[in-house]
């Protein structure tokens, strides 16, 4: 009852019951005793009033505070947002070759992750828009170590290239002794010799010098693997003489110097030159401190004992594709950058896992992946996602220069393809396939010529029921 209806009450008590009583004395206290309630009931009615107005104004404060964190929250969140996406950008944006793939990798783990959250198959689920966050951002996120990759080393499109192809600089050489050629013939006349057969000797040098150049410039595109016989032509050609008149350690950079071995500082002039070459000053040392560090962090990749080497037999001599080791490591060093660089950002502990997610999607299932060689076991299921969804994009991206884009059906096998060898989840993939999330992906992105069909029962049938697929 309010203090009011209950002062009402007391008054007409005090009305009722004081008539009853007849001790003028006992009255009097009955009726001081009533106003005394009605007195004191006033009193706590004010002071009431007056802390309910106390604690509305806290509340009031409270709720603008509150109102203020959560703006703030708000405003941290577009922050970071946007500050993932200009890293993603920045790193699809250095190299033509990497197309869109940091903006699209997110698409697909995000949707996979969703549909593995709804199936009952998976011990998996997201339960909150916190944890939709954290794959997201690690998706987001799973190749920022590109970001220290060298340009030349992700873009290396033949085998000699380091900042320029360095096929130009061996073409001048063969142009050097081309002229050596002509000034020896000149010379053998002068001396005497018969003309004819001068010329017919130096059409023959100069037709063979042709063939070993159009050699060495289809070896350096690299576009078909090499044979041993084809390196047996290679050092052949490449011991070839000519007479370097120049000194060779001059206009350098220190760097360049630092690499020269004493014996080449004040040779004497000429000096007899292999036509290619590997020198001490092509190979670039590792610094140590780097090989302890990636030990602490537990990756397993062999490291090679050179940082780069750019000897030019070495680079020619690379059996498949445009890569050195050296260079190759380069290229898988981002995924351990991914990791040195997550590790190292204080996430708050709903985004713990990013680093963990993001870090291991060039890992495989069967312990064959890099940086951390790890295993099924050690694998949480968006890292898994992530490791299908960097494959499927840079398989259908049609945004590379100089790459064919693969075919749906063509990518879908590959991926099959890595199921089969314990690469990949086969679960992750039959649902990436029965969910619908692969042609989605396509409709929005590949090109419609791109997307032909796919059997996808045929797959459920072969990794299910054992059946062969095609
Ligand atoms: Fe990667
Ligand atoms: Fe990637």
């Amino acid at each position: 009852m309010a203090e009011n209806e209950l002062i009402k009450e007391i008054e007409k008590a005090k009305e009722k019951y004081s008539q009853y009583i007849h001790e003028e004395e006992e009255k009097e206290n009955f009726i001081k005793l009533m106003e005394k309630f009605v007195k004191d009931l006033k009193r706590h009615e004010k002071i009431m009033l007056r802390s309910d107005k106390r604690q509305k104004k806290e509340y009031d404060e409270l709720q603008k505070r509150l109102e203020e964190v959560e703006k703030l929250q708000k405003a941290q969140k577009k922050l970071i947002d946007s500050f993932i996406k200009i890293i993603a950008e920045a790193i699809d944006t250095k190299s033509s070759y990497t197309g869109k793939h940091c903006e699209r990798v997110p698409e697909i783990a995000i949707e996979l992750a969703k549909a593995a959250s709804q199936s009952e198959k998976f011990e998996f689920e997201i339960k909150n828009e916190q944890q939709e966050t954290e794959i997201s951002i690690a998706a987001w996120l799973h190749d920022c170590g590109k970001i220290v990759t060298p340009e030349y080393v992700v873009d290396k499109a033949v085998k000699l290239e380091t900042i320029y192809n360095r096929i130009h600089e061996i073409r001048t050489r063969f142009e050097v002794i081309n002229r050596d050629l002509i000034i020896e013939a000149l010379k053998r006349k002068m001396n005497g010799e018969d003309e004819k057969k001068v010329d017919e000797w130096l059409k023959k040098e100069q037709k063979q010098l042709q063939d070993d150049f159009d050699f060495i410039a289809k070896l350096n595109v690299g576009s078909e693997s090499i044979e041993e016989s084809t390196l047996e032509r290679l050092q052949n050609i490449a011991n070839r003489e000519w007479l370097r008149y120049f000194d060779d350690t001059k206009g350098l950079s220190k760097g360049e110097i630092e690499r020269i071995p004493e014996e080449d500082f004040n040779q004497k002039l000429p000096v007899r030159e292999k036509l290619i070459s590997d020198k001490q000053r092509h190979k670039i040392k590792r610094p140590a401190e780097e090989i302890e560090e990636y030990k602490k962090y537990g990756f397993k990749v062999e490291i090679p004992e050179n940082l780069y080497n750019y000897g030019e037999v070495y680079n020619l001599s690379i059996k498949k594709g445009t890569l050195t080791k050296e260079e190759f490591f380069k290229i898988q060093e981002h995924a351990m950058m991914t990791i040195k660089m997550l590790e190292q950002l204080p996430f708050p502990d709903y985004l713990k896992n990013v680093p963990i997610y993001a870090g291991a999607h060039h890992e495989k299932l069967n312990g064959k992946g890099y940086p951390r060689k790890l295993t099924e076991k050690d694998l949480p299921i968006p890292a898994r996602i992530m490791a299908i969804a960097d494959i499927f994009e840079a398989l259908t991206a049609s945004d590379r220069p100089y790459k064919h884009p693969k075919k749906l059906s063509e990518a879908i096998d590959i991926l099959a393809d890595m199921v089969k060898k314990g690469e990949l989840d086969k679960d992750l993939f039959l649902l990436f396939l029965t969910s619908g999330i692969y042609l989605e992906y396509a409709k929005k992105y590949l090109k419609p010529e791109q997307i032909d069909d796919v059997d996808v029962n045929a797959y459920v049938d072969y990794f299910t029921k054992g059946n062969k697929t095609n």
